[in-house]
């Protein structure tokens, strides 16, 4: 088994558990179930409420790492829309959750590593808070893949973490480029986390032939206690 391979595993199981445990509060919850609170009204992510806003209706749209489909649904009622995860339990309540809003998505079950499409297959990607999860070296090939199922003039809208963000106490660094480690901290098994740099998300687009429209960072002073300072990307790139 490739490294890769072996990465994907391990990760397909750690989330899998995740989510089937996901009404338990010691674990973390996925950015859109931190959304979904009883009551609000939040039921896509602001980044790509603000960037969807700028694209024409009617796009074949790829989210991949897309959880529980909380955008994946919204985006679905003006676009067509397929979602991939590797874990097939969040997938079932993507499922569930676009069946409850009437809504048609096509869910895969696979890696972000080998998408499983052909080339030039999309007109935008949609990565909301999934891109951390790798190494600098598994980056590489995130991105290449990205560029791949890409048709030229096509989007990719994301969101990552960013150097910004602190690094738990307990984490572990592992040897790689930038800020790569494994985190504990609601991990009971360890998640492995890159935070991306201005200038290493700029290589890896020029690389891949992504020209930038939009990139901000968002900063969150707050240190709360538990998680320290917080820092993130939202970026809307075009595929030449
Ligand atoms: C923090 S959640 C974000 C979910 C959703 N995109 C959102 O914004 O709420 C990260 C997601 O990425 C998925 N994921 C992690 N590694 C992946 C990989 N190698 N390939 C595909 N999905 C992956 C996880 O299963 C999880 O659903």
């Amino acid at each position: 088994m490739s490294s890769i391979d072996q990465f994907i595993a391990t990760n397909k199981e750690k989330w899998n558990r995740l989510y089937s445990r996901r009404t338990d509060d010691s674990v973390a919850k996925t950015e859109s179930e931190l959304r979904s609170v009883p009551g609000t009204e939040e039921t896509i992510a602001p980044f790509l409420r603000d960037y969807f806003a700028k694209l024409p209706e009617g796009l074949e749209v790829l989210e991949i790492g897309c959880g529980p489909g909380i955008n994946l649904v919204e985006l679905a009622k003006t676009h067509r829309c397929t979602g991939l995860d590797i874990s097939k339990v969040a997938l079932e309540s993507a499922r569930q959750l676009a069946s409850e809003r009437g809504v048609e998505v096509r869910l895969v079950e696979g890696g972000f590593y080998q998408l499983p499409f052909e080339a030039d297959r999309f007109d935008c990607l949609v990565a909301s808070f999934c891109l951390q999860f790798n190494t600098w070296s598994s980056a590489q090939t995130v991105w290449s893949e990205i560029a791949r199922v890409l048709r030229s003039g096509g989007y990719f809208v994301f969101k990552v973490r960013s150097t910004s963000r602190d690094i738990p106490l307990s984490a572990e660094r592992i040897e790689d480029r930038g800020i790569t480690f494994v985190s504990y901290e609601h991990h009971e098994h360890g998640m492995t986390y890159h935070h991306f740099s201005e200038s290493e998300i700029g290589e890896l687009m020029e690389r891949n032939g992504l020209e930038k429209i939009d990139l901000y960072e968002h900063k969150d002073e707050r240190a709360d206690e538990e998680q320290g300072k917080r820092g993130w990307w939202t970026g809307l790139y075009r595929k030449a």
